[in-house]
Formats: structure tokens, C-alpha cells, sequence
């Protein structure tokens, strides 16, 4: 007797095949067999819907939601069944307790507390809370460089390189899959190409990634691919671009010159691959983007306000509203936020993509989804946080006909479980871990917006993971069955 029996479903293996009808059984967490299965403990009868492996969000800031969040209801709820976290240069490890990592972060790993150290240490913490679906990390250059040199706007020094050498090492022994840097951010800015080559070359040994928020996603996004092309290169490690986009009106369009860059590198033989999020607005620190002297009028017009600690009233405002109510310019509002205490926390939305650009990336083959959703609940936080994937399905497969739906699934699942070395996953294939989803492409679709963001969507209706099911009829099963990956081996 299996342990869990799905009937009259279509399944779609995640290769890229088109679905065909057949049943799906589940014993010890493992897809047990496929076609015609015998008897379940439990059955479910799918009238039709699909069923496609677990979705995998390639880009994630879910270290602190972990442990905040075990039950993790934003991403299970869109069928996702494992992230990769540590993405932008932040990362719950290395830690030092005495310190505050979640300040150093401005906000991104906001929920991160514990008195681990690292990854192994981190783990034990977020396994002790049994989180509902699985996590791989990633290691941040701006939490490695924070720890060892604070915030110095310089290069490090031979002893303090090896030294954050020593810290990724270590992370990527204990199971991370890669490096990841974010260069717009404080203090990754402050380093050279050589420096972060440097640390990229650790992943080399591990044949991990080194993935980016490039240092320009606007004006000289196309001189930041290059910079990205030249340390995976240099560094002889595969190479993941981050949420790819092209950022302001003036620079609308280049995403096509930047994949073209990319797919010349991958005709030489380098390793390059690349993420999206589908929506036109980006979020992050808003410290990050302004410069105090002289704040970006051009951007602070299309800020909209979606977590400040500062100023609850503000969250889910624009900026320029805020301003016009305290008869303040733009720049002096940018300022009001910014300088008041714990006003360096804001996390803001801005307006800032071409829904053009973003129809250009899923079209691109191999473009992986990653919801980059910054899991901070109090506020009013981007849609993408519970909408990410239904929107894929719902908006660019169903509705825009961007790409078909078992390529847009395959993207999803095993292209980004290949990528990130989660082993085991990503295809409906017997022996395999079973992280399934069971949805409904006529009807799936996103129902988070920027108005009212933590809304679940609909058209899902079963989430497993790990052979447990961890969403039932739109309802969370609080099973907290998730694992914490490694990079290519075993699940701790
Ligand atoms: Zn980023
Ligand atoms: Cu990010």
C-alpha cells in the first residue's frame, strides 16, 4: 500500500513533455510509481488538474523567514516547494550573534536571530522549527565582508581576504550552492572585480555558482554583464544573473543587447545562467538607492512605500502622495523617510521595468524564475512575494501565450533543480523526492497586488513536499515537512 495515491491527473514530468494522463503514488516521501499505481493510504482524486514537481524559486531572501515563517504560507501556497536563499550578497551565514546581521542588511534578512554561526549551525535552528518546504543557501559577499571588515571603503587586505575566503569555503563545504554577491548594495560596492573573483574562485573547487546582483541594472547594465562574465570566467565558476532586467525608462529594451551577451558567452563554452521576476516593479532597501545630497528625483517619483519601521502610516503609499500631504518636496520627503530613526529599514517598491523587457526574459530559453520577494509581512510587501509563480502560469503561459506551459513548468522545476544542485528533485521521475504540485492551468493565477499583496493565489489546489501533503484545498496542512538541502548531496 502506498502511502499517498493521486488519480486522473496529467502529469507533467518537468523535462518539457507535454502532460499525459496517468496516476502518481508516493511511499516514504519518494515518488514510488508512475502510470498505472496500485492502492493509497490516502487517495486523491485530481478530476483532471495537473500535476508537475514542486516549483523552485531560484531567488530567494527567505533566511530570516525561516525561522520568523516556518510555515513558509506565501511560497506553499503558489506551489513552490524549495528555494535557494541567500541571495544579493546577504546570507543567514556567517553569523556572529554579538552582532546585528539583520541591520547590516537593511531589513532584507529581516526575522534572522539565533545563536548559530554557520550553515550547519543555521540548519539545526531552522530545522528545530519544522519549516514547510525545503531551503538551499547560498553564501552573501556582503555578509562575509561585513563580518570581516564592517563597513571599510576599501579593498581588503591579503590577511582579510583570506579570511573571507575561509568564511565561503566553509559555507560551501557544509552544503551551499554557490557565492552570491550583491554589487549595488553596501558594502559589496566598495569592492573591485578582483576581490569578488577571489571569492568566487572558492566554488571552483565544488563546481558551485557564483550568482549576481549585478553592480548596474540601468545605465551601464550591459558593462555589468560584462564585469559577471569576466569573474565567472575568471574565477572558472558557473555564472547565475539575478533577477535580469533593464532598469529605467532610458534603458528599456537593453535586456535583448544583455542576452545577447549571454547567449555569445554560452556558444564559448561558459556556464551562464539567468533568473527573472514577473513584474514591472522592483523592491529593496531604499537607502540603497539614494544618494542624500542629491536623491534621484526621477526615482523618488516612482517610489511607493512597502515596509518603514519609521512610519507605519507610509507603507503602501508613493512617496510623491507622502510628499504632497507634508508640503514637503520630493527630495526633502526622500530625506523625511530616510534619516529618521530606523528609517535606513524601509523596504520600497519602485516603478522601474518595461513589461516588454519582462515578456523578452521569458522568452529567453533556459530563463529561470526566482520571486526575489522580500518576506517582511508587517508591511504592505511586494506582490511578488505570494504571486510570483501563478502569475507565470496564469498571466505570461495562459494569458500572453509567452512560452507553453511545460516549458514554463520545466523552468520552474528541473532546469532550476539542475542548476542549483538539489538532488533528487525537480522531475516526476520514480525514486525521486516527492515535492509535488497539483494545480489547475485553466484557472491558476496570482491575486497579490501592490494595493493588497498578501493575497494566495488560486488555481492551486495540493502542495507535497517531501511526500507529505503541506496544502490541501487552499489550506495549509501545518505538516512542516521541508529539508535542508546541500549542494549536489544529501539533505541534512
Ligand atoms: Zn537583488
Ligand atoms: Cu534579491
Amino acid at each position: 500500500m502506498h502511502d499517498l495515491v493521486f488519480r486522473n491527473v496529467n502529469l507533467l514530468d518537468g523535462l518539457g513533455n507535454e502532460a499525459f494522463a496517468g496516476d502518481l503514488a508516493v511511499s516514504d516521501g519518494r515518488i514510488a510509481q508512475i502510470g498505472d499505481v496500485g492502492a493509497g493510504a490516502k487517495e486523491i482524486d485530481g478530476r483532471g488538474a495537473y500535476l508537475a514537481p514542486g516549483f523552485i524559486d531560484t531567488h530567494a531572501h527567505d533566511d530570516g523567514a525561516f525561522l520568523r515563517y516556518p510555515g513558509m504560507e506565501f511560497k506553499l501556497a503558489q506551489g513552490v516547494t524549495s528555494v535557494v536563499s541567500g541571495n544579493c550578497g546577504f546570507s543567514a551565514v556567517p553569523a556572529d550573534p554579538t552582532k546585528n546581521s539583520v541591520a547590516a542588511s537593511g531589513g532584507i534578512l529581516a526575522g534572522l536571530e539565533g545563536e548559530f554561526t554557520d550553515l550547519e549551525g543555521y540548519f539545526g535552528a531552522v530545522l528545530e522549527r519544522s519549516p514547510a518546504i525545503n531551503n538551499m543557501m547560498l553564501v552573501g559577499h556582503n555578509t562575509v565582508r561585513s563580518l570581516v571588515m564592517d563597513d571599510e571603503k576599501r579593498a581588503p587586505t591579503s590577511a582579510e581576504l583570506s579570511k573571507m575566503q575561509g568564511f565561503v569555503s566553509k559555507a560551501l563545504e557544509q552544503g551551499a550552492c554557490g557565492f552570491s554577491s550583491g554589487l549595488i548594495y553596501r558594502p559589496g560596492r566598495y569592492s573591485d572585480t578582483e576581490e569578488v573573483i577571489e571569492l568566487a574562485k572558492m566554488a571552483a573547487p565544488y563546481e558551485a555558482l557564483y550568482t549576481t546582483h549585478m553592480r548596474n541594472e540601468g545605465d551601464k547594465l550591459l558593462e555589468a554583464v560584462d564585469e559577471s562574465l569576466h569573474i565567472g570566467k575568471s574565477s572558472g565558476v558557473h555564472l547565475h544573473i539575478s533577477h535580469h532586467k533593464s532598469a529605467g525608462k532610458p534603458n528599456w529594451g537593453k535586456v535583448k543587447e544583455s542576452l545577447r551577451k549571454v547567449d555569445a558567452a554560452l556558444l564559448a563554452g561558459q556556464r551562464v545562467t539567468l533568473d527573472v521576476y514577473p513584474y514591472t516593479a522592483g523592491s529593496g532597501r531604499m537607502i540603497e538607492y539614494f544618494n542624500l545630497d542629491r536623491p534621484n528625483l526621477e526615482l523618488a517619483e516612482v517610489i511607493r512605500i512597502a515596509s518603514c519601521p519609521a512610519f507605519r502610516q507610509y507603507e503602501g503609499r508613493m512617496l510623491s502622495d507622502i510628499a504632497q500631504e507634508k508640503g514637503l518636496s520630493l527630495e526633502d520627503a526622500v530625506r523625511h523617510v530616510l534619516t529618521a530613526p530606523k528609517g535606513q529599514h524601509t523596504i520600497c517598491i519602485h516603478f522601474i521595468i518595461d513589461e516588454q523587457d519582462i515578456e523578452t526574459n521569458l522568452a529567453h530559453a533556459d530563463m529561470m524564475v526566482g520571486s526575489d520577494g522580500i518576506p517582511d509581512l508587517r508591511g504592505r510587501p511586494h506582490p511578488r512575494l505570494f504571486g510570483t509563480f501563478p502569475r507565470v502560469l496564469g498571466h505570461y503561459v495562459r494569458t500572453r501565450g509567452v512560452l507553453s506551459l511545460p516549458q514554463a513548468v520545466r523552468r520552474m522545476t528541473s532546469v532550476s533543480a539542475t542548476t542549483f544542485g538539489m538532488l533528487e528533485r525537480g522531475v516526476l521521475k520514480a525514486g525521486y523526492w516527492a515535492d509535488l504540485v497539483l494545480f489547475d492551468p485553466a484557472t491558476v493565477i496570482d491575486k497579490a497586488t501592490y494595493d493588497d499583496p498578501k493575497q494566495e493565489p488560486e488555481g492551486i489546489h495540493a502542495v507535497v513536499v517531501n511526500g507529505k501533503l503541506a496544502l490541501r484545498n487552499g489550506k495549509h496542512t501545518g505538516v512542516g515537512s521541508g529539508a535542508m538541502l546541500r549542494y549536489r548531496k544529501t539533505a541534512y
